[in-house]
């Protein structure tokens, strides 16, 4: 008898972050395989993958090599901790990373997924600021409607309502202040005097900046849609973190490994943080990794000594099959010019996604850089008029599902503060991927005009 996977699924496997009625739905979606930019169902369809499985696939799907790369380091040594003890495979990926990484951004500490590299920062950080006897700096900022993670420390960053609301009190002395989104420096003005940076100041003076332990942002922040902020904004974080004693911490959990074109987020915007959380491109998805760059004087503090310690760690910390997956997948970005790839596409990428503003009357704007892209909705441009509440959610669990469905387009429809439709293709989509990705993202914002102007 056939497998019944989806009755399976309902009646076993408990998912992340999907609602009931999508999981009970005879159309919930069975990816059985992919190839390249593009994967596979259960009934033969084909679909591009538009966000990257999870803003992770920068490689693309179905890589013999790096698959490969994983049967080898199992059978040689499938398990071994970074713990008292070290292996090949975690130390050539950290020497590797860090070679990659700006500055003295020299040591890597391991874990498995972003969460648990947003965890360690915020772990790192107070551990540091005690060991040069400043205690007191246990508070942190991040920004509304950031995403970083679901743990518990970590979900006390993440800056969307409704994911940390059913779950306080979460990590006391959290405060957000506004993202980036449209912050623009007027002719002649200084970053200084944006109202985004200007709240950072109001908070530190408020609560006292000597309390403070880190800043958590994002380089482009994708919670709220692809938000790039204006050039000297990163200045002035790290200014202000320079100024009070306080960490710079850049979250590229998505932006690192080439999605903005570079191999870290921070690289264009010029600006060197203190701690840096990665996770998903490291391995492309091929296996769990993440990790936390921390500068070689900071990672000096904290292991000053004999009985410096970071005490912090866990099984999976350095994984040596997840470690030789990133050193196959990194080393086969760099051998490939991926990034080069993402440079040279992604000039058209941004110029073809601005040109479906105007053709589609729902759409009101396109944020975005490399490839990383947000598209954001409203009821008619024209006229000015924002979707009501209940179109959103028509938009957002009907038209554009069943549009992205009918064309053969994975992506991800968002409502992180506004409706939108998240782009992030594999960063080996060539010029062909990239047009036909856009002819179906066309399509799918044919479908909402239709339904908002019906
Ligand atoms: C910026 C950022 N930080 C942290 C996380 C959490 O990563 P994970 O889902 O691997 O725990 C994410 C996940 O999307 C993210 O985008």
């Amino acid at each position: 008898m056939a497998t019944d996977l989806r009755k399976d699924a309902r009646e076993h496997l408990v998912p992340h972050f999907t609602r009931s009625a999508v999981w009970q739905s005879d159309e919930l979606p069975v990816i059985v395989r992919g190839d390249g930019c593009a994967i596979y169902d259960d009934q033969g369809r084909r679909y591009i993958d538009g966000l990257a499985g999870l803003f992770c696939v920068n490689i693309g799907h179905g890589r013999g090599d790096i698959a490969a790369a994983a049967a080898k380091q199992m059978e040689q040594l499938a398990y071994s901790p970074v713990w008292s003890a070290t292996h090949p495979a975690a130390v050539e990926a950290a020497t590797l990373i860090t070679e990659l990484a700006p500055g003295d951004l020299d040591a890597v500490f391991f874990v498995s997924s972003g969460s648990e590299a947003v965890e360690s920062a915020i772990k790192f950080a107070r551990q540091y600021h005690r060991r040069q006897g400043q205690e007191q700096r246990t508070k942190f900022i991040a920004r509304d409607f950031s995403y970083h993670g679901t743990t518990m420390g970590a979900l006390s960053l993440t800056g969307v309502p409704g994911y940390r609301a059913p779950f306080g009190p979460l990590l006391d002395g959290v405060f957000h202040v506004p993202n980036t989104l449209g912050a623009t420096i007027p002719p002649g003005g200084s970053a200084r005097d944006l109202p985004c940076i200007q709240a950072i100041e109001e908070v530190l003076e408020r609560e006292g900046p000597e309390t403070f332990a880190a800043i958590f942002a994002e380089p482009v922040q994708n919670g709220r849609g692809a938000l790039v902020p204006p050039d000297g904004y990163w200045q002035e974080l790290r200014a202000i973190c320079d100024r009070y004693g306080i960490l710079l911490v850049a979250d590229e959990v998505i932006n690192a490994f080439g999605r903005l074109g570079h191999w870290f987020g921070v690289e264009r915007f010029g600006v060197q943080p203190d701690m840096l959380t990665f996770a998903k491109g490291s391995t492309s998805g091929y296996a769990p990794l993440g990790g936390v760059l921390v500068r070689r004087p900071l990672a000096d503090t904290v292991f000053a000594g004999d009985d410096g310690i970071f005490t912090h760690g866990a099984t999976w910390g350095g994984h040596p099959v997840a470690t030789a997956v990133a050193q196959a997948n990194i080393s086969a970005l760099r051998s490939e010019a991926v990034l080069d790839n993402v440079r040279a596409n992604a000039p058209h990428l941004e110029r073809s996604l601005q040109a479906l503003v105007a053709p589609h009357p729902s759409v009101k704007e396109v944020r975005g850089t490399g490839y990383f892209y947000a598209i954001e909705l409203m009821a008619d441009r024209d006229s000015g008029q924002e979707l009501t509440e209940e179109q959103s959610l028509v938009l957002l669990r009907q038209v554009l599902p069943t549009a992205m469905r009918k064309v053969g387009l994975v992506t991800r429809p968002d409502d992180r503060g506004a409706t939108m439709l998240l782009l992030s293709p594999p960063l080996i989509a060539d010029r062909g991927v990239i047009d036909e990705l856009l002819g179906m993202v066309d399509a799918v914002l044919t479908e909402a005009d239709r339904y908002t102007h019906r």
